[in-house]
């Protein structure tokens, strides 16, 4: 029995990092999954890899910044899966720089990616969900949309809308029995995140900024998705969950002692 049994799951950004653990979590726990990502070859191999263990998986290349990609993205999941339940919107951009340093251009393409494909997620996703009489909506924000990350505001802005329009959409939508959660991570071992931290003081920082002293893993947050995809989790609405190895809570000063007894020391 798998926690996703009979139940058809979009994840977006499937190609890699996160939407891809997401997609192969979903899959082993019984969902059939749709993978997409605006790589459409490279969510191909992630569908493909689900059918080589024995999962069920379809590709849609799509921009989920563009609504008529979104709401394609929609209909040909209900067309080829005949439903949909679970949506983890997932996908998202960076671009560095300070409000002096990014364009307007910068503004919206961030913008565009991380926030306007939650809001059309919603729009096309809810209606089909309202057909099965319910479902799921798991967004990925970040810590970064929790305190204010200096050198990438766009970033830090987009992440903090995607939690308040995740509220927002919980109220719209719970009493039709349709629950809408964030997740915020920490610093995932993603392939932009492995490109970040080969600089070795970059590294440092971030290892030393999670008290549990190393970076995460996709399938972490994937556990995460998948915890609030299930029914395991079905008074929970309208939430951010925090898998961040502890940084939220760190104190800037670390720990002021050690906290083991003498003998151990
Ligand atoms: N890795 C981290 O440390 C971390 C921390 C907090 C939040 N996040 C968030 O997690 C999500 C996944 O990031 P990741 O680290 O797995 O990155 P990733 O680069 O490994 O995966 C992101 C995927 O999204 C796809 N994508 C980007 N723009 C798209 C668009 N317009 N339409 C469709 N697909 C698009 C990319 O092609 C890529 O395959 C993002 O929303 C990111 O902001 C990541």
């Amino acid at each position: 029995m798998g926690q996703l049994d009979n139940k058809v799951a979009i994840v977006t950004g499937a190609a890699s990092g996160i939407g891809a653990a997401g997609a192969k979590r979903f899959a082993a726990e019984g969902a059939a999954v749709v993978a997409v990502d605006m790589r459409g070859p490279k969510a191909q191999e992630t569908a493909t890899s689900i059918s080589d263990d024995g999962g069920h998986a379809i590709a849609i290349e799509a921009d989920v910044s563009d609504p008529a990609d979104v709401e394609r993205m929609v209909s040909e999941t209900v067309s080829q899966l005949g439903a949909l339940d679970v949506l983890f919107s997932n996908a998202g951009t960076l671009r560095p720089g300070t409000a002096v340093e990014l364009s307007v251009e910068d503004w919206d393409f961030v913008m565009g990616v991380n926030v306007r494909s939650v809001f059309l997620g919603g729009k096309y996703a809810v209606p089909a969900m309202l057909e099965r009489g319910g479902g799921s909506i798991i967004n990925t924000a970040s810590i970064s949309g929790l305190h204010g990350d200096g050198g990438a505001v766009v970033y830090a802005a987009s992440k903090a809308a995607v939690i308040n329009l995740t509220r927002a959409m919980a109220t719209d939508h719970s009493p039709d029995g349709i629950r809408v959660n964030a997740i915020c991570p920490g610093t995932i071992e993603t392939p932009p995140v492995k490109r970040m931290v080969s600089d070795p003081a970059i590294m440092k920082v971030n290892l030393d900024a999670h008290s549990i002293g190393r970076l995460g893993q996709p399938e972490e947050i994937a556990n995460a998705a998948l915890w609030l995809a299930s029914d395991e989790s079905s008074f929970v609405t309208g939430e951010h969950l925090v898998v961040d190895g502890g940084l939220r809570s760190r104190s800037p000063l670390g720990r002021l002692a050690d906290p083991r007894p003498a003998h151990l020391r």
